[in-house]
């Protein structure tokens, strides 16, 4: 369908997830829907919207599903800081390792599965995944995007055996260095509201709260 991305992921309480490039009227949404209804069963879920997206959504009869803060790095200031891990390239062989991690870093909800961590590396032209290791093992993981000047941090995760030991700051301050040598000109992220852990990290090394959260809906008639 035009001006929409559908998504289906196995294993998910979700049946589709509607991802909209462009803003959506009621009657767009509509359609939308009877078309996803008539193909997959469960629940239907958007992306993260913006308070704008949302209007022809909440006019379809879409409710709030979870709140998203959105941050921004200027990628000015990059401190530097303790290297508990070694970090390098994601590999293929690596990904059932992450996939690890990322079931126990995420619940069922944002959970991916190997299609859906392609197509995360996939959702920005340019993306840069690495992973970090403690005595070669693989303990955390951070896959970040570029589109023209705009960088996204789109999914980070630490095992936590090793939490609260600084692999997650240096996982995410390796992102904004490399985010600032491709010349772009911030770095956005958004997290989960109830995410204390992660906001505190952001906000540490130097991403600002933006005052608008994002919002994904869901429509479980
Ligand atoms: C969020 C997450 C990635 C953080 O990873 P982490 O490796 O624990 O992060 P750090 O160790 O760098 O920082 C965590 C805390 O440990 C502290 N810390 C870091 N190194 C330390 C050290 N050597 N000694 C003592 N404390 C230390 C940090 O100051 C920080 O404290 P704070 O939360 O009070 O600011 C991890 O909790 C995780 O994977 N969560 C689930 C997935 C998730 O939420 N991902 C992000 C979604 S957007």
């Amino acid at each position: 369908m035009r001006g929409v991305r559908i998504v289906t992921k196995a294993n998910t309480p979700f049946g589709a997830q509607i991802v909209p490039y462009r803003r959506l009227g009621v009657r767009d949404v509509q359609r939308v829907v009877d078309y996803v209804r008539s193909r997959v069963a469960g629940p239907i879920v958007t992306s993260a919207l913006t308070t704008i997206e949302q209007d022809g959504f909440r006019e379809a009869g879409f409710t709030e599903r979870e709140a998203l803060h959105l941050l921004r790095h200027p990628l000015l200031d990059i401190h530097d800081h303790r290297e508990p891990a070694g970090l390098r390239s994601g590999r293929r062989s690596d990904l059932s390792r992450v996939l690890e991690i990322d079931e126990v870093s995420f619940d069922s909800f944002w959970r991916l599965d190997r299609d859906s961590f392609n197509s995360a590396r996939r959702a920005t032209p340019v993306n840069y995944y690495r992973v970090a290791t403690i005595e070669r093992v693989v303990v955390g993981y951070a896959i970040t995007g570029r589109a023209g000047r705009s960088a996204f941090l789109q999914r980070l995760g630490v095992d936590p055996s090793v939490r609260g030991r600084g692999v997650g700051t240096q996982l995410v301050s390796d992102s904004l260095r490399w985010a600032r040598g491709e010349g772009c000109a911030s770095m956005l992220v958004n997290t989960q509201v109830v995410n204390e852990d992660a906001r505190r990290l952001y906000q540490r090394v130097g991403f600002v709260l933006d005052r608008e959260q994002l919002k994904v809906l869901e429509w479980a008639q």
